[in-house]
């Protein structure tokens, strides 16, 4: 029997104490967002199936192992298991082509894919991410980059390093694939299920397999020989080239990494994933990359795109605890209406406060405003009978008595 009073494998609670960590991440990417230009958009959390079979790919784990899909009057529906889809629809279904390019998106939110949960894998998980539209110079993939690097500085995380790959175009990627599929033909039969599909459907994610016996034959120099072959045409190279320069010219420091394929299907060129070696095995904490044919594949536009989506779970297991009080002020008085009234003043002047509602004792009111409240306003029979208020500043013990008028002046909020 189902117990109904657990969460699902996979998913988590937010609770009150970490709702804090969860605010600053979100305010912050606000911030930060806003001040490269992109706006907020919020996209539903199901879409049609085929929204992610065209669009993350058919050959992907993404699609074929992890989706959380259902029937509903004979659509089939699925939890979004990333959101760049779903924003390209948005993209495309509101006219967006026809705003002055180039059109910046951010976003946060649940998404849901159906892997095997483990520190920092989770089946629902939260990204903040961007999209940008319009661009195909280097120097969107070069702002986009920006971005997440001063969203993670902001945040307090500069040690976090940039790994970049460019990936071609369909056309010189295409040469590539077909060497790399040349140089493995002998070993199709001694690699794993996974990769002989790969082999097949999609060559480049070969090179992502963790299987040691892969990973061996993939080591040998012969096959070494094509990974680290430069096969990027004149245009690719070139745009590759110039990204780095501007990456260089802004202080971005990145390392380059021939693996790094992405486990999506639409990327082309540029693709970058920044990662913490405080993380575990599980240590991509942003994912992402250019994707120019996209928009026209989905039936809009055919128009140049790139972003990233970073996972909240994981940026937030790397910052240090903000635990806050909750309220600037508690009300310690057993003057009750007095008190009511009182509060409901401050609140409407802006300060967070809160009171006793269960006519507790005076020093139990004492000891639960030092717990949650940074000033505790004592209202006595004294106070009430002057129309004062004396202000507590609990963390440094000093208390004052003022007249209640001027109670917000004196608090530091
Ligand atoms: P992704 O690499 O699949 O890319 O995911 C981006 C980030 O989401 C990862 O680096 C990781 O931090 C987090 N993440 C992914 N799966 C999980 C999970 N199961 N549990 C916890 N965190 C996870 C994308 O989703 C692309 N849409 C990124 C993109 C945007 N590319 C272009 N635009």
């Amino acid at each position: 029997m189902a117990n109904i009073l657990k969460v699902l494998k996979g998913t988590k609670d937010i609770l009150p104490q970490e709702i804090d960590m969860w605010h600053f991440v979100e305010k912050t990417a606000d911030e930060v967002f806003s001040k490269y230009g992109f706006k907020e958009i919020r996209t539903p959390i199901i879409e049609v199936t085929e929204l992610f079979a065209r669009g993350v790919g058919d050959t992907t784990d993404i699609v074929n192992k992890e989706m959380y899909t259902f029937e509903k009057s004979d659509r089939s529906i699925t939890l979004r298991p990333e959101n760049t889809a779903g924003v390209v629809r948005s993209y495309i279904e509101n006219g967006m082509s026809r705003l002055s390019s180039p059109v910046k998106l951010w976003y946060k939110g649940p998404m849901f894919r159906y892997e095997r949960p483990q520190a920092g894998r989770q089946r629902q998980f939260h990204q903040v991410g961007v999209e940008m539209f319009g661009i195909k110079q280097p120097t969107a993939d070069a702002e986009v980059i920006l971005t997440a690097v001063n969203f993670l500085k902001a945040l307090g995380l500069n040690d976090l390093e940039v790994e970049l790959n460019s990936l071609g175009c369909p056309k010189c990627r295409d040469e590539f694939k077909n060497k790399l599929k040349a140089v493995l033909k002998p070993y199709l039969n001694d690699l794993c299920e996974d990769c002989q599909t790969r082999y097949e459907k999609n060559p480049l994610r070969l090179l992502d397999c963790k299987v040691e016996d892969c990973q061996k034959i993939y080591s040998k120099p012969e096959i070494q020989e094509v990974i680290m072959s430069d096969f990027l045409c004149d245009e690719c190279r070139e745009h590759y080239d110039e990204l780095k320069l501007y990456l260089e010219k802004m202080g971005v420091k990145y390392s380059e990494n021939k693996l790094l394929v992405r486990g999506l299907d639409y990327y082309n060129r540029t693709v970058f994933e920044i990662k913490s070696n405080n993380l575990g095995s599980q240590n991509a904490v942003a994912g992402g990359g250019r994707y120019d044919g996209l928009v026209g594949q989905l039936g809009g536009e055919p128009t140049p795109a790139i972003g990233f989506a970073m996972g909240m779970e994981r940026l937030i297991s790397l910052l240090p605890d903000r635990k806050s009080k909750n309220l600037d002020a508690y009300i310690v008085s057993n003057y009750t209406t007095d008190a009511f009234v009182f509060a409901q003043e401050l609140r409407e002047q802006g300060v967070n406060v809160e009171f006793d509602l269960a006519n507790k004792k005076f020093t139990k009111q004492l000891e639960k405003a030092s717990k949650v409240a940074k000033y505790a306003l004592i209202l006595g029979e004294d106070e009430i009978s002057k129309h004062q208020v004396s202000i507590k500043n609990l963390e440094e013990g000093k208390q004052i008595t003022v007249d209640r008028a001027d109670c917000v002046k004196m608090l530091e909020l």
